[in-house]
């Protein structure tokens, strides 16, 4: 048994990131004294599993965090915008994968790959965010890059699985690949065009400069989690007919002369990469092999012949695990072993 052990909520419990949460801090063995499952009055009552034992679903309300150490929030930005406070005034600690209170100036953001350190920053507000899933794994390859050849420019596109919506979303690319495969009629609810079977170019909600919400997460939290604004970053995020992995095509421009041999040596000693890079044998990161797995995974890395200082590099993870629980539950570890 470790020294301390915490009594921890997940809130949000029966969705998808809450239940790879739940699936997170049994594999890591997170030091649990009690544990509480939270979702919404619909799911109260459900029973899941924790440990071998059965763990019934409360409805979350404004006492829900009395008593509680560590909140790990995965309930969506309105729920999280209502109760972290709450939580937070109760005296937990809580890490909230929404996109709620990631740029607040008082809410550290963190990767613990990349910046461990911000991590001291939650006394503030008592909360943690938990960085968007395609920003997550893109930090923690470009830290090494950024730190030896100074990044001028990134310019990514994303190709993201349906499970970073939710549960619904999962169901729904089942559904419809089902239904046109039988030659049925498919329905769309979640997305506003079909997505078996199709690319979407549009992932949250449209702003007045043209470009997706997520697009513009994936800027600002890429400078606030390498505590740089100079970098200069462009995305365009794709919504794609695969349940879970993203990937990512990212363009990297540096201010210093930058190799692909020098970048695949960095990243094969970067504690969470793994690189998978060899054309011979057909093989580079695939969103099918990353699924199940905590680790981020690059291949096709190469030379950007069209400028003087320049890679191209191909990067995939398990949106739901290191792009959302899994980060959420190291950001626990480090909270619970030198913080609290
Ligand atoms: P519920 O299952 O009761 O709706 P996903 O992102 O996969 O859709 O999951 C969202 C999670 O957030 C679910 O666990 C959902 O619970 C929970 N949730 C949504 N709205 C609320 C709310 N108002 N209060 C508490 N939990 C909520």
């Amino acid at each position: 048994m470790p020294d301390k052990t915490f009594n921890v909520a997940v809130a949000g419990a029966t969705g998808a990131v809450g239940n790879q949460m739940i699936t997170c801090l049994e594999e890591r063995n997170f030091p649990v004294k009690s544990i509480k499952f939270l979702a919404s009055h619909r799911s109260a009552g459900r029973k899941l599993r924790f440990k071998g034992d059965t763990v019934v679903v409360e409805e979350m309300t404004e006492d829900s965090f009395k008593g509680v150490d560590i909140a790990l929030f995965s309930a969506g930005g309105s729920t999280s915008k209502q109760f972290a406070p709450i939580a937070a005034e109760s005296g937990c600690v809580v890490v909230d994968n929404s996109s709620q209170w990631r740029m607040d100036p008082e809410v550290p953001l963190v990767v613990p790959e990349v910046n461990p350190h911000a991590i001291a920053q939650y006394t503030k507000k008592g909360i943690i965010a938990n960085p968007n899933c395609s920003t997550i794994q893109m930090v923690v390859p470009l830290k090494p890059i950024h730190q030896k050849f100074e990044i001028k420019r990134v310019v990514v596109s994303t190709y993201q699985a349906v499970s970073g919506t939710g549960k619904k979303a999962i169901d729904e690319l089942f559904d419809q690949t089902r239904a046109i495969l039988n030659f049925q009629e498919s329905k769309n609810k979640v997305y506003p065009h079909r997505i078996a079977f199709n690319c979407l170019p549009h992932i949250d909600v449209f702003l007045d400069n043209g470009y997706s919400k997520e697009e513009v997460k994936m800027v600002n939290e890429t400078r606030k989690i390498l505590e740089d604004d100079s970098i200069g970053i462009t995305a365009t995020t794709v919504r794609v007919p695969v349940f879970y992995g993203h990937s990512e095509s990212v363009n990297i421009e540096t201010n210093k002369p930058i190799s692909a041999a020098e970048v695949r040596a960095l990243l094969e000693k970067e504690p969470g990469v793994v690189v998978v890079d060899d054309l011979e044998k057909n093989l580079y990161p695939l969103a099918i092999d990353a699924a199940g797995r905590d680790e981020i995974f690059v291949g096709r890395i190469r030379q950007d012949e069209s400028i003087p200082n320049g890679i191209n590099m191909w990067i995939v993870a398990d949106n739901i695990r290191k792009g959302a629980a899994t980060n959420a539950v190291q950001i626990a570890e480090v909270l619970a072993k030198e913080y609290l």
